[in-house]
């Protein structure tokens, strides 16, 4: 075996026996390509060297978790997925009393302020909660603040627009210099939340559970176990939103969802193509 590769062992051993960080079913090559730039990162010169500071530094673990997670989105990222939440899903969400949404892998929460947009303009926010989760502390405080670089309110202008927006994109922020700040109103029924996909467990019973761009950085038996955790968490009827190079079609889990719009990856547990039900 390549050292690297045991180092890479000796890594992922040290994050679960230490921290309770399990990584063992991560996609192998993207996390070892992770744990290369982390040693770039700290200069650590050895993934070794750095599995030292895991094991002794006090501190050091939350920037572990930062190199390994990669919180990069955009607002209304994929537009058509939100053209069809806006468009298929929410006017059945309209027939609950109170509406719960998860948006597991928040990152930076860009995901979270156009979810909050897109229900402020059904007229459903309200009675909505979203509950932003993720493993990386420094991202959830990110997303918290609502502030980005100016730069990207072109393309999520765009993005909006694409997605059926029918106001101007710069009514939802204040510009400062080079940054915007996304309307606080927008967070009023946000409720941002560390959750670990890996280890933790079911925590609300959600109509609407979004998880972009997570399910590509698992191993299969992750993906499964992740899909089962979210069939668990939903209301019959409840709806499954993933990223559009993510598929639940080869995961036991699948017998229990309709294909609302597969190419888009929106799902919804039981309906008629639901072969089995375990709720
Ligand atoms: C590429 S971002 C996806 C952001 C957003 N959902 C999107 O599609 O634009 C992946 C996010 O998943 C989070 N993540 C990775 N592993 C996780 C885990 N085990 N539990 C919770 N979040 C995790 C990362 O911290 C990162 O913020």
């Amino acid at each position: 075996m390549d050292v690297e590769d045991i180092e890479i062992q000796l890594f992922v051993q040290a994050m679960r026996l230490r921290h309770g960080h399990d990584f063992s079913e991560y996609a192998p090559a993207s996390l070892k390509r992770r744990v290369q730039q982390l040693v770039r990162t700290h200069e650590s010169g050895t993934v070794v060297r750095l599995v030292d500071r895991i094991l002794h530094e006090e501190g050091f673990l939350p920037r572990v978790i930062e190199g390994l997670s990669v919180p990069v989105s955009e607002m209304f990222r994929d537009p058509a997925v939100f053209r069809s939440l806006r468009d298929k899903v929410l006017p059945v969400l309209a027939s609950y009393p109170e509406i719960n949404i998860w948006q597991a892998g928040c990152a930076h929460g860009q995901e979270v302020y156009s979810l909050a947009i897109l229900l402020e303009e059904a007229g459903l926010y309200e009675r909505s909660r979203i509950y932003a989760t993720d493993f990386n502390d420094a991202a959830l405080a990110v997303a918290a603040e609502g502030i980005y670089a100016t730069r990207e309110a072109r393309v999520w202008s765009r993005n909006y627009i694409e997605a059926g927006g029918s106001h101007s994109f710069s009514d939802y922020y204040s510009a400062r210099y080079d940054f915007i700040k996304l309307d606080q109103r927008l967070r009023r029924n946000v409720t941002f939340l560390n959750h670990n996909l890996v280890t933790d467990e079911v925590f609300c019973e959600a109509h609407l559970i979004l998880c972009r761009n997570v399910l590509i950085y698992f191993s299969n038996a992750l993906q499964d176990r992740t899909l089962g955790l979210f069939r668990d968490s939903l209301v019959r009827g409840g709806f499954l939103c993933l990223g559009t190079r993510e598929n639940i079609d080869f995961s036991p889990a699948a017998s229990c969802f309709t294909h609302i719009d597969g190419a888009l990856r929106i799902y919804q547990l039981g309906g008629s193509g639901a072969k089995a039900l375990k709720k």
